[in-house]
């Protein structure tokens, strides 16, 4: 009888496993960004990551949120995360709207996330979103600074609106300002003139 129990566990389990595997090598899985989701697939990866997150240390923002910081975050922020997490004012671009999961437009709403936890995630990233780790790229005080920028995203100064917004028509041409540059540069009279 005990013998039987056990036995049955072990079939059940071995089953489950062989779906789970048939599922993913049979090439049900969805794999497109524009395909629905892993049945789970945000429920078990927002756990996991919350679950991480909570033994963490919670520290304090290690810049203080003033003006000065808030415009060194924006020129953090306008070179590597506008393209995917957007600007105040400005539509979605073409790779924000391309994946998935969705990179959150970090100025249509502002994140819950405490800037501990934006630090966390702009240091080192999140696996299977696209989100990159800028551990090495970036120093720990410009991650600090962009951490503060997005949680205070719904209080920033002017200055700082303008620092985010100036020569930008598209988070796109703002993650690559070179052909803008050159095309607005004073000393280019040729283009200037059009
Ligand atoms: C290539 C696109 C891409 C770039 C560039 C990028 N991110 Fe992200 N980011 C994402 C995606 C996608 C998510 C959503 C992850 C998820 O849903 O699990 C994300 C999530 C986040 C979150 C969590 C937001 C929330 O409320 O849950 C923060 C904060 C964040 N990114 C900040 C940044 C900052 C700051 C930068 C620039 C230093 C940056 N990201 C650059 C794609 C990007």
């Amino acid at each position: 009888m005990f013998k039987g129990l056990i036995l049955g566990i072990l079939l059940g389990m071995l089953l489950i496993a062989g779906g789970v595997y048939y599922y993913f090598a049979s090439g049900r899985a969805p794999v497109a960004t524009s395909a629905t989701p892993i049945p789970f697939e945000k429920t078990l990866s927002g756990m996991a990551l919350h679950a991480y997150l909570d033994k963490l240390p919670h520290p304090e923002p290690q810049v203080p949120t003033d003006e000065a910081n808030l415009v060194s975050g924006a020129k953090v922020y306008k070179q590597h995360c506008a393209t995917c997490h957007g600007l105040p004012g400005e539509p979605k671009g073409a790779i924000a709207l391309g994946m998935y999961p969705a990179p959150p437009q970090l100025f249509l709403g502002v994140t819950d996330d405490d800037a501990w936890e934006s630090y966390w995630k702009v240091e080192n990233g999140i696996r299977m979103s696209g989100m990159p780790a800028f551990k090495d790229r970036l120093t720990e005080k410009q991650i600090w600074q962009v951490a503060v920028l997005v949680k205070n995203a719904d209080k920033i100064p002017e200055s700082v609106k303008k620092e985010l917004t100036a020569n930008a028509s598209t988070p796109m041409e703002t993650a690559m300002p070179s052909s803008k540059q050159v095309a607005t540069a004073p000393n280019n009279p040729k283009q200037t003139k059009k």
